[in-house]
């Protein structure tokens, strides 16, 4: 059929790949640091830079204000009105770069450096998630450019809070339902098994995270005059942290695992087969040996089963030399990451209660939420799946391994419970790609494979049909 083929456009994704390159290195350049209000400016520039960029290759693309950071929303309606319909998203915000003296180059001065993969992009948001939103929108531009048009009707959607957890997207993606509501969800932000190893994901963890703050005395007092006859909030908030573990690892909170659904055994299976390099997974962490339930895999304690993590804490003296001080206040920040049919409000409740019947009354205390996302299974039997199977079996030679994965995306549950729609997760991250942290890096040739991927599934997908 006229207007499908995709040979001419993989040809032209690679005559065009060093252009390609020069545009991630523009966006990488704007530092969109997405949580810190010193960068609102900054932040906005890059998403004023995707609507010029989706104008440039014919989206009606616009510039939506929330009380947070602006959404960028795109259209394309030149396909056949009974073509699919997919709804892009993606994230332009990017992690803090701290600590910046860990950085070999500046983080927001792209630069490309040899690895043994050959060439990478090493900046913050080289991964995540800039450069695997570029796979995507460089595909749409090459199909256009060859075709005129494309097979399939396209809407985009990218948000500037997804580092922090996203709190205006649920009400605006409420509010734009009847302009935002496709066949599906196409998202790359999430990984592969290694440079030549594709692969789909179909689970997703999700995410409860929660600030906990614990008051002693109305003032620093001296340890001497004081120490021992008055509560540390300090060594409070040591204990209960301590009680979220029990001695076998699992999670203390009452009632938390009632709803965690065991892993299916074909899936476990499946999972088992994939050839994960556990050596090589810990080594790029610079650790020897994991930790986790017992009778598990690492691969199902990281993608199928929850946990919780104290992310940061703090009080008292940490300067330099000593200061005999007992603090008036101490605090922690802490995630659990839940798997299916976990629901974080409930999760919320649980540690609530738990610290409740375990702070002294003495002690005050006050524990607030920070941002929530359901997790979410993608169902492995729909035709966009298979689609994408195809396609990008064809770009890397061999069939994709279906995986999970232990972070999160919240916009994932939105989209699945607002909008009744499932996601569809084609990432092209690697393990050692150092998301979140410095020199944080995308692999040029996983950069190359993703607009192959995406141009190849743009012809897939133009294939189903109701
Ligand atoms: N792209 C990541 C999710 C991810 C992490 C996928 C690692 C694959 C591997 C996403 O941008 C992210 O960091 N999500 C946060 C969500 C949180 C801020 C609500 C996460 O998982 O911590
Ligand atoms: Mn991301
Ligand atoms: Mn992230």
């Amino acid at each position: 059929m006229r207007g499908v083929e995709v040979e001419p456009v993989l040809e032209a994704v690679e005559r065009g790949f060093p252009a390609s390159v020069e545009r991630l290195v523009e966006l990488l350049r704007i530092p969109s640091v997405g949580t810190d209000p010193a960068f609102a400016e900054e932040t906005k520039r890059a998403a004023t830079w995707l609507v010029d960029r989706l104008r440039a290759i014919g989206f009606d693309a616009s510039l939506r204000p929330t009380p947070g950071m602006p959404m960028v929303v795109a259209h394309d309606r030149d396909a056949p009105a009974d073509a699919p319909h997919l709804l892009y998203y993606a994230h332009y915000d990017v992690q803090p770069p701290d600590p910046l003296g860990e950085w070999e180059s500046p983080p927001f001065e792209p630069v490309i450096v040899e690895g043994p993969h050959g060439p990478r992009l090493v900046a913050r948001g080289a991964v995540d998630d800039k450069g695997q939103l570029m796979t995507w929108v460089e595909a749409l531009a090459a199909w256009k450019a060859v075709h005129g048009r494309l097979p399939v009707r396209v809407s985009i959607l990218i948000e500037g809070e997804e580092e922090s957890a996203s709190e205006n997207l649920e009400p605006f993606l409420v509010a734009h339902a009847e302009e935002l509501r496709a066949d599906v969800c196409v998202i790359s932000d999430t990984g592969m098994l290694g440079v030549d190893e594709p692969a789909i994901t179909t689970m997703l963890r999700g995410i409860a995270y929660f600030e906990l703050r614990l008051r002693g005395p109305g003032r620093d007092l001296h340890s001497g005059m004081f120490g021992g006859a008055v509560p540390n909030p300090i060594h409070v908030l040591c204990r209960v942290l301590a009680e979220l573990h029990d001695a076998e690892g699992r999670i203390a909170l009452p009632g938390f695992y009632d709803r965690v659904v065991e892993l299916d055994p074909e899936i476990r299976a499946r999972w088992q087969r994939i050839p994960f390099d556990e050596k090589g997974f810990l080594e790029t962490a610079g650790l020897s040996r994991s930790v986790g339930e017992a009778g598990r895999t690492v691969l199902e304690r990281l993608w199928s089963r929850p946990c919780c993590d104290v992310n940061g804490i703090w009080g008292g003296y940490t300067g330099e030399g000593s200061k005999t001080v007992i603090p008036a206040r101490a605090a922690a920040k802490l995630s659990f990451r839940l798997v299916p049919d976990q629901d974080p409000e409930e999760v919320a409740e649980q540690l609530r209660a738990f610290l409740a019947a375990r702070i002294p009354a003495h002690v005050a205390w006050e524990l607030v939420a920070m941002g929530m996302g359901r997790p979410i299974r993608v169902p492995t039997g729909s035709p966009f799946l298979a689609a994408a199977r195809r396609a990008l079996a064809r770009v890397f030679g061999k069939e994709p391994a279906l995986i999970g994965c232990g972070g999160s995306i919240p916009v994932t549950a939105s989209i699945k419970h607002r909008l009744g729609m499932d996601s569809l997760l084609l990432g092209f991250g690697l393990d050692d790609d150092r998301v979140h942290s410095p020199n944080e890096k995308f692999e040029l040739a996983c950069y190359r494979k993703g607009i192959l991927s995406h141009a190849a599934f743009l012809a897939e997908a133009a294939g189903i049909r109701g």
